[in-house]
């Protein structure tokens, strides 16, 4: 009988993840959601990790760190939203569980201009840059995990990692 080992996906996930993030800046959040992908869709990605949902707000737990990046599971309730906000770092997220949906903003007027469902196994990233504005958040009627990766380490996500805007 084959046993699968908890943790065995993820631990692969984090070292693709590890290895990706040593590209060149450039190509960083490219690589890093090429290294998430291909486990977003294994059942047993989470299996042993307690990642509990919260009815204040998305929670997040953080899965594994490195060297300046962090990787943390989303855990979005039906209408639980992020802020509108653009990034400080480098970023890339897939979805897990369920879908998400995205706006993205107008970095003058900060009206949604365009939304994108992102449904399991799709991934996406960005560059830090203040005028890449979006927001993502949970429009279903089922709870969502999206798996993220940013550049920065998990104690500075705070004022790290977000620069909010609304
Ligand atoms: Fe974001």
């Amino acid at each position: 009988m084959n046993v699968i080992r908890p943790g065995l996906a993820l631990d692969a996930m984090l070292g693709g993840i590890a290895a990706a993030v040593r590209a060149p800046l450039d190509g960083r959040p490219a690589a890093v959601a090429d290294a998430i992908a291909p486990f977003l869709r294994d059942p047993t990605l989470l299996d042993g990790r307690d990642c509990p949902s919260s009815p204040d707000r998305y929670a997040r737990h953080l899965l594994g760190a490195g060297e300046g990046y962090a990787v943390v599971a989303l855990v979005w309730r039906p209408m639980q939203m992020s802020p509108v906000h653009a990034h400080r770092t480098w970023c890339a997220f897939g979805v897990h569980r369920g879908i998400l949906t995205e706006h993205h903003h107008d970095a003058a007027t900060l009206r949604p201009q365009a939304a994108f469902l992102r449904c399991e196994g799709d991934t996406c990233h960005g560059a830090a840059d203040p005028s890449l504005i979006h927001r993502l958040g949970n429009c279903g009627a089922e709870a969502a995990i999206s798996i993220h990766a940013y550049g920065a380490a998990f104690e500075r996500f705070g004022d790290g990692v977000n620069l909010v805007l609304a």
